[in-house]
């Protein structure tokens, strides 16, 4: 019988970051551009851009994550910012920032390498041993402060130059390059790290077409070979890490898509299972069992894929299954069949509103149960242990006399999710993980905003990118300090 009430002494209680919206310092230390390289910053009301200068050399900008024009190349104009050049500068300050983790008493950090750190266009034979030594020293600063390093290998940022001139995860090439890169890695920090993330929400790059108005078809089966290839490289990741140190534990890591029939209506219940297959269990049950779930054909007849799979391909998946499942939670949704039903609106929201919930100011609701529905469904279907590595309240700060910051909302929001973790634990889950969404303030994915903030630390930078970049402790950070000496019981 299960009496499991409390969290697991061993448990990792943390925070997340990724390289792209922290480290800043784009063009240092021989690192080439990412795609985020040359994302301006936007708002909940108008998207992000990606900035380019066409065939004939004329500036230009089109909405983020969509097509460029024919013969444009990406490009760095002058009167234009963009957030992740100095990010919110951890490239050089991550010494004062991990020592801030460790005084709350982290245990676990997780974070990002960026390819291009290590191979700055991703077609190199050799790796560049600064971005190496970098990491390594964040890595090892983190040892010395007894937390364990949880790394994604890619997190929202391929190189640029795969990009353009390769046509992205589209190209089976990438493959083998993600394969030299996932070798460099794992041998390089042997011993150093334990845990490893292949790929960021991987789920999330065929629900493009639900974000992204008058979406064309072509770039929607596109996204399917994409992610594809993805599935490939991760479980070619899976396999190069078990040779290299068998000590290594691999996660998939998938985007929150808890989602609710919209009314008992039989069809939105069949609805809202249809969207889950599609959107979660399509990715996890490939990167968890080894082999595309039996109802992959129906997903792929309905968007008319014809998806290229090589026998390799097939072998590798069998392969390289994952150890453990993580998972980013914020929000949950509603599936439903009515077209006029009322939709939740915000940035990166999908599906109905949902008239039992609150909704944040970025129109993402707010719902502790749904962390727990997540939980023992994800758990129910696979049995291997699970990871939250996302969750947080976006919000505004105000930074007060004195430099303190009072953040109840926050509090209050991550205690009703704590909450439901535990309520999982009880149920018997397999949780061994927390590490809350930007622990620190940076820079917004979805707005590249800085008014979005979800740490326990202030960061005192705008969105225009002035301020000073000095750190302050918010309410939240003792609380949270806290919430870890007690291992959840103090909440
Ligand atoms: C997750 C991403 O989807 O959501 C993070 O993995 C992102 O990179 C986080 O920052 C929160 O989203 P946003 O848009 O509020 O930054």
């Amino acid at each position: 019988m299960n009496n499991k009430t409390k969290f697991p002494e061993n448990f990792y209680w943390g925070g997340a970051i990724s390289a792209n919206q922290s480290e800043g310092a784009w063009n240092i230390g021989g690192k080439g551009p990412t795609v985020s390289d040359y994302q301006t910053a936007g708002s909940v009301k108008s998207p992000r851009s990606i900035t380019y200068r066409d065939k004939d050399g004329k500036p230009g900008k089109a909405r983020m994550l969509s097509m460029l024009p024919k013969g444009a190349k990406l490009a760095v104009l002058d009167d234009e910012y963009y957030p992740s050049h100095d990010g919110i500068d951890f490239y050089n300050r991550y010494k004062e920032d991990i020592a801030m983790f460790a005084e709350m008493g982290f245990k676990m950090l997780r974070l990002s390498i960026t390819w291009s750190r290590i191979f700055p266009k991703g077609i190199e034979k050799e790796p560049n041993q600064e971005g190496l030594d970098f990491y390594k020293d964040v890595f090892l600063e983190l040892k010395k402060h007894n937390i364990e390093p949880l790394v994604t290998m890619f997190h929202y940022d391929p190189p640029a130059y795969l990009v353009e001139e390769l046509g992205g995860w589209s190209n089976r090439e990438l493959i083998d390059l993600f394969d030299r890169y996932s070798k460099t890695i794992l041998e390089e920090y042997k011993g150093i790290v334990k845990y490893w993330i292949t790929f960021n929400e991987l789920n999330t790059v065929t629900m493009l077409h639900k974000f992204i108005p008058n979406y064309p078809i072509e770039v929607l089966r596109n996204d399917y070979q994409s992610l594809h290839h993805q599935l490939v490289a991760s479980a070619r990741a899976v396999i190069n890490a078990k040779r290299i140190d068998e000590n290594y534990v691999v996660g998939c890591m998938m985007g929150s898509t808890a989602s609710y029939p919209l009314t008992p209506n039989p069809k939105d219940v069949l609805e809202n299972q249809r969207v889950g297959y599609e959107d979660l269990y399509y990715a996890t049950d490939t990167m968890v069992r080894g082999e595309y779930p039996y109802f992959s054909q129906k997903i792929w007849d309905r968007y008319g894929v014809n998806l290229e799979i090589l026998d390799q391909d097939l072998s590798d998946l069998k392969k390289g299954t994952v150890d453990m499942m993580t998972y980013s939670y914020y929000a949950s949704g509603c599936a439903t069949v009515n077209e006029t039903a009322e939709k939740a609106v915000g940035n990166f929201t999908m599906g109905s509103k949902n008239p039992y919930l609150e909704y944040s100011e970025w129109g993402w609701s707010l719902d502790p149960d749904g962390l727990r529905i997540v939980l023992n469904d994800v758990y129910g279907r696979y049995q291997i242990p699970v990871m939250i590595v996302e969750n947080g309240l976006g919000a505004h700060d105000k930074l007060e006399d004195n430099n303190v910051i009072n953040d109840p909302y926050r509090i209050e929001y991550l205690k009703r999710h704590i909450e439901a973790m535990k309520d999982a634990i009880s149920d018997g889950v397999d949780l061994i993980a927390y590490t809350s969404w930007g622990c620190i303030d940076l820079v917004s994915a979805s707005t590249g905003e800085m008014k979005k903030r979800y740490g326990y630390i202030y960061v005192d930078k705008e969105d225009d990118g002035s301020g000073t970049m000095n750190r302050y402790k918010k309410q939240s950070f003792h609380w949270y300090k806290k919430v870890i000496e007690s291992n959840g019981e103090v909440i």
